[in-house]
């Protein structure tokens, strides 16, 4: 459950979550429904999204599933219809996936989203928020990262979350659409996606040692994020979709929790919450991966009120118990 409140009565408001099955989306949808929205909608096509990340929402009447896809213009304004906002987080994630198959990504990403961008303006939506990503800032080396100052991208995934804030950005001016980009610095939490060779980081050291196996770590583990508990990128959408402070609007935002972690020390403390001795397998880096990430988060907490309230260490214990809880129940 959550331990954030919705600042304001929602009960009169519709939100579209895209990518709602996925593990930021179906969290997203949840909170939402508990703070009792009017409706809350989620377009999602499953592609790396699961039905049992919606486990519990069918005893919500304001729960609407659209299953559909966000290259389908049909679908988008379908699922726009009546949505006051829209909060989209549908995309093919992954740098490692991008590279493999750039094309996909760039269907998915930004054709995708700029279907989304028309339905909202064809359904005048109030608000578009959306999951831009850290990747934007690619080989620049200022530490803590500011909005302003971005390198060159280093990936595909990031040329297609830089396109995201260009058009969105194209589609504020020309159509009169508000919209809000959130740079969101490597998420983690409940539900995030442990399968497959795309999987992130924090779920794979968890999976890998609640399994006694060996997880790797590409590098010599120095590489350094600033990982941010699901609860404060919800509260930042929340925030992004309801501000009444027109300065806020059409801008983009780091949201993360503003401290930095190498993978050794993320290593350790994950090894210790679940309670192994066991080492990791050093893998050589890999391709496209910025070596630092470090968000200065100060514009968000000026403009929206943004203040993250679970750090690190509470986000790992929620997470890791989540995740035993899952292995326990799935044997
Ligand atoms: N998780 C992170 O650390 C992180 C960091 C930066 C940015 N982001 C961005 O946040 C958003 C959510 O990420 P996530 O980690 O929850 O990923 P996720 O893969 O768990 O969720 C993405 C969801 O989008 C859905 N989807 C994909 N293609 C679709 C399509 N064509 N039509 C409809 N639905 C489609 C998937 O089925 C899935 O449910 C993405 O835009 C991602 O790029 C995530």
């Amino acid at each position: 459950m959550f331990s954030y409140k919705s600042p304001v009565d929602i009960s009169k408001m519709t939100f579209l979550v895209t990518g709602g099955a996925g593990f930021i989306g179906s969290n997203l949808a949840e909170f939402l429904l508990v703070n009792n929205a009017r409706e809350v909608r989620i377009l999602d096509n499953f592609s790396t999204g699961y039905r049992e990340n919606l486990a519990g929402f069918e005893k919500y009447k304001n729960f609407r599933l659209i299953e559909g896809d966000i290259t389908n213009p049909e679908d988008c304004s379908l699922a726009c219809d009546g949505a006051d906002y829209v909060l989209h987080q549908a995309a093919l994630g992954s740098v490692p996936r991008s590279i493999k198959d750039p094309v996909a990504s760039n269907n998915v990403n930004v054709n995708g989203f700029l279907n989304m961008l028309q339905a909202s303006v064809q359904h005048h939506v109030k608000r578009f928020v959306y999951a831009s990503s850290s990747s934007v800032y690619g080989n620049d080396k200022t530490m803590p990262k500011t909005e302003m100052k971005t390198g060159e991208l280093l990936s595909p995934y990031a040329v297609t979350k830089k396109a995201n804030e260009l058009y969105a950005d194209v589609f504020a001016k020309t159509y009169g659409l508000e919209v809000i980009g959130l740079r969101y610095f490597n998420v983690f939490g409940p539900k995030q996606n442990i399968n497959g060779p795309y999987a992130a980081v924090i779920p794979i050291f968890i999976n890998e040692l609640l399994s006694a196996r060996s997880p790797s770590i590409f590098g010599d583990g120095t590489t350094t994020r600033d990982f941010t508990f699901v609860e404060n990128v919800i509260q930042a959408n929340l925030l992004a979709a309801l501000t009444e402070n027109k300065e806020a609007v059409n801008q983009i935002y780091n949201i993360a929790y503003g401290g930095t972690t190498s993978l050794n020390a993320l290593f350790t403390k994950i090894a210790e919450s679940v309670g192994s001795d066991i080492k990791p397998n050093y893998q050589p880096e890999r391709k496209g991966d910025i070596k630092d990430s470090f968000a200065d988060i100060s514009k968000a907490k000026e403009k929206l009120g943004f203040k993250p309230t679970i750090e690190i260490n509470k986000g790992l214990e929620i997470t890791v118990s989540w995740y035993k809880a899952q292995l326990a129940k799935n044997g």
